[in-house]
């Protein structure tokens, strides 16, 4: 890697392969973006027109690497190609960074761990939480011992930006391992990373959709008049309060052009799509050292935030990513600080540009890679449980997932 510029491809140019990785790597000195790899070449099209200049297109992986003879890919593709992508980028001599989820199973994450092995190559999950500033602030607080030994943690997530899992493709469990695995991994990363990574053990979860559902459509239909079956098609639009205006996205990577090519629209009605994952659910967790979490989410809300709670044998921390304050009350001091943390620039709170200056740090030897695909295996895995849990009406044990065949 002597190049001046590492040379990059980007597989699946959506919306975080363009409008993240790919807009954030046209920014750096170290790196450029020379090629994209996507099924859709109208797309391909439209993402060379956002990121400003004309990188080669691709349909394989493997014949992307070959061609363009690349340092490393960045793998945004939905999730349940995530595994066959990352296996061709490992067997092709690239190096990965690769967004969650890693795989939508146990056993595709264990065939990546494996290709990684062959390879010797860096992969590295792209866990944005972990750079948000406000939870690096409480990993250092929770790693300088201020609240003891955690053993009990939760998150509420609130999310008004819903619709996104019932319009788009993540809105089906054959593509999306379902919410506990699409969304959730997230969220599970971040309990495991608090925690130091003791193993999960079992898992409980209940989800459902209670209020995007044709039953819950919040006006009046007419008969013979069908709601959806998008925003832009809907004959509501003046009364529907949900209508998503979606002009701005059209002009953008979901043009008409790409959409000719796959049909792809991101304003599926919510109500009436036809979903099999859930619009709020709470999954709780239990590890190998006695710790126990739990984690809400919600889809039909009017705020977004997530909300920690973390209880330790010294203190508890409450936490609000929105408002980036962490108040820590001590046991028995009577003791209570709060952390203001200041506002960041970029992506998801800052964390998208911090994320993807720790891969480049990584691949330049600068830094070492502590977002591991073993990291990803886990999150992965309790969302997995969480899903059977939820469907089977039973607590699942991690153990099982790797039973599977
Ligand atoms: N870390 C985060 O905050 C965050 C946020 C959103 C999405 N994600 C993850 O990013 C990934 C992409 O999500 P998105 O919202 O950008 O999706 P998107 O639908 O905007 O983009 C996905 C792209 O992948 C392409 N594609 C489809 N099949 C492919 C294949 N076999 N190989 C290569 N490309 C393929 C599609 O044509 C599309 O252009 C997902 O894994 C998702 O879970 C992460």
């Amino acid at each position: 890697m002597s190049r001046l510029k590492l040379k990059v491809g980007i597989v699946g140019a959506g919306g975080r392969g363009i409008l993240c990785f790919g807009k954030e790597i046209v920014t750096r000195n170290d790196a450029q973006v020379v090629a994209l790899c996507d099924p859709n070449p109208g797309r391909m099209e439209l993402a060379a027109k956002e990121l400003g200049f004309n990188p080669k297109f691709h349909t394989s992986v493997k014949d992307m690497i070959a061609a363009e003879k690349l340092d490393a890919v960045v793998i945004t593709s939905p999730d349940f190609c995530h595994e066959s992508n990352a296996v061709d980028a490992l067997d092709s001599g690239a190096n990965v960074l690769i967004d969650k989820p890693l795989s939508t199973t146990v056993k595709g994450c264990r065939n990546i761990i494996d290709a990684a092995e062959r390879a010797g190559k860096v992969i590295m999950m792209g866990f944005n939480l972990r750079h948000l500033a406000v939870l690096k602030k409480l990993k250092k607080l929770v790693s300088e011992g201020v609240l003891g030994r955690i053993f009990l943690i939760e998150n509420r997530e609130f999310y008004s930006g819903g619709r996104t899992y019932m319009s788009r493709w993540n809105r089906l469990y054959a593509k999306s391992g379902g919410l506990w695995v699409h969304k959730g991994s997230h969220d599970f990363d971040i309990f495991n990373w608090l925690l130091d990574f003791p193993k999960p053990v079992k898992v409980s979860a209940f989800a459902g959709v209670d209020v995007l559902n044709p039953q819950h459509i919040p006006f009046e239909v007419k008969p013979g008049v069908p709601v959806g079956p998008t925003c832009h098609q809907c004959r509501y639009g003046e009364i529907c309060p949900d209508i998503f205006r979606d002009e701005e996205v059209r002009k953008s990577l979901w043009g008409d052009s790409a959409a000719r090519v796959d049909g792809y629209s991101r304003d599926l009605c919510m109500y009436t799509s036809d979903k099999d994952t859930h619009d709020n659910g709470i999954a709780i967790v239990e590890y190998e050292n006695g710790a126990k979490a739990s984690h809400l989410e919600c889809f039909v809300t009017p705020i977004s935030d997530r909300r920690y709670t973390l209880v330790g044998d010294l203190g508890q921390a409450e936490v609000s990513l929105e408002k980036r304050i962490i108040t820590v009350y001590s046991r028995w001091g009577q003791e209570v600080t709060t952390h203001y943390i200041p506002e960041a620039q970029g992506g998801h709170g800052g964390a998208d540009p911090m994320l993807t200056d720790s891969f480049f740090r990584v691949l330049k030897g600068e830094e070492k890679n502590t977002s591991t695909i073993e990291h990803g295996m886990w999150s992965t895995a309790i969302g997995q449980a969480a899903e059977i849990s939820r469907r089977e009406e039973r607590t699942v044990k991690i153990a099982e997932l790797f039973q599977l065949p």
